[in-house]
């Protein structure tokens, strides 16, 4: 059953959140990452952070588009800890950094209350200003960073430098981190569920069992945590029992461990977007174009034409303050473990539960083609 959980009286919010300051993978290749998600993605060269930028063990590349920052960090040599993050996870989702006023008291405030700290307040410059940065740990090897921006002015972050290209594909209408889903491992969702809501404030807003998101197959149960203002949203799945393996448990079985499973990104023209993606060679999940036939009697009325919709993909769902459109991504490394959504919000602000069934019978033809279901 699904429950949706009234908002709780408002009280003091302990960790005011101003958003996803932005993303950081560890990857094994950083330049060819960023290339990837310029040309296929539509992101723009931002800043560099390497042995030029008196950075010795790493070579970071930081590229955006809109509000979104992603940041692609390699080791230079092995016997290093970003090493060992990739021998075991394979490229992944590191550091979820959010923007706050005061990284020192959002730090104090967390540790407090029995985060396992990650980073101390520490506080950076150059010429450009200052920015205070703390960190705890969350599920897996998952970090969440603290940023505190002050009146900061260079092109990222002290130890960066402004990265400018020649090559600079068009932007593909990508705007900011919509929510992130972490994937936990057995009877684990909970205990991480309560992390958020005592550690850093967050409420539980959505929860949806096995009975809402199983198939004949397989089975996942998962709750949607949300900060005070809804600026940052974490889903947290974990796997469920079914007559064969769950998607979250192949995940974990690949990913070697918990850890980031989707990051949904926002767009104003879903359609434009990935019509642009599309012909830029990223691949998304496909369901049977009999997901079609009866959507507008499933949804009711909504103002894009069906036809684009069906020849893209692009799924539809409706909950009582609207609608929305979502597609996922393949995933978009050889382990079968992190993808992104694309998803334009029309009212609707939950997480398309309408299109769970048809969507994890995708994942699940995907699974079986690798053997693992
Ligand atoms: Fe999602």
């Amino acid at each position: 059953m699904t429950k949706n959980i009234p908002a709780a009286a408002a009280q003091t919010d302990f960790l005011p959140l101003q958003g996803t300051d932005y993303v950081e993978f560890y990857v094994g290749n950083a330049k060819q990452a960023a290339h990837f998600y310029k040309s296929a993605f539509g992101f723009q060269s931002l800043a560099y952070a390497g042995p030029e930028t008196g950075v010795k063990d790493r070579a970071s590349y930081a590229v955006c588009q809109n509000k979104l920052v992603f940041v692609f960090t390699t080791p230079l040599r092995s016997q290093n800890p970003i090493a060992d993050h990739i021998y075991k996870h394979g490229d992944g989702v590191k550091m979820l950094a959010l923007r706050v006023d005061d990284a020192a008291d959002a730090w104090q405030q967390t540790t407090n209350r029995g985060a396992k700290s990650y980073l101390e307040p520490v506080t950076t410059g150059d010429a450009d200003g200052e920015v205070t940065m703390s960190g705890i740990h969350t599920y897996g090897d998952t970090i969440h960073l603290f940023i505190e921006r002050k009146n900061y002015h260079g092109a990222f972050l002290p130890g960066y430098r402004a990265w400018k290209t020649e090559y600079n594909p068009a932007e593909t209408g990508l705007l900011y981190v919509d929510h992130c889903v972490g994937n936990v491992g057995w009877n684990q969702m909970n205990p991480w569920v309560n992390f958020y809501e005592e550690v850093m404030g967050f409420r539980n807003i959505l929860s949806f069992d096995d009975k809402d998101i199983s198939t004949e197959y397989s089975a996942l149960m998962s709750k949607v945590m949300s900060n005070g203002n809804g600026f940052v949203k974490f889903p947290i799945n974990e796997p469920a029992e079914g007559k064969k393996k769950s998607q979250v448990e192949e995940y974990l079985d690949y990913y070697d461990g918990e850890g980031c499973q989707h990051v949904a990104l926002a767009t104003h023209d879903i359609v434009k977007t990935v019509n642009e993606l599309q012909s830029r060679g990223v691949e998304f999940l496909k369901v049977p174009t009999t997901y079609y036939d009866d959507l507008l009697d499933r949804v009711g009325h909504i103002d894009e034409d069906l036809a684009p919709l069906k020849e893209l993909g692009i799924l539809v769902d409706r909950d009582e303050e609207g609608y929305l459109l979502q597609i996922f991504t393949k995933p978009v490394e050889d382990r079968p473990t992190l993808f992104f959504e694309i998803i334009q919000r029309k009212g609707a602000k939950s997480f398309g539960k309408g299109n769970f069934k048809a969507l994890f019978e995708a994942i699940e033809r995907e699974q079986e083609s690798r053997g693992n279901l």
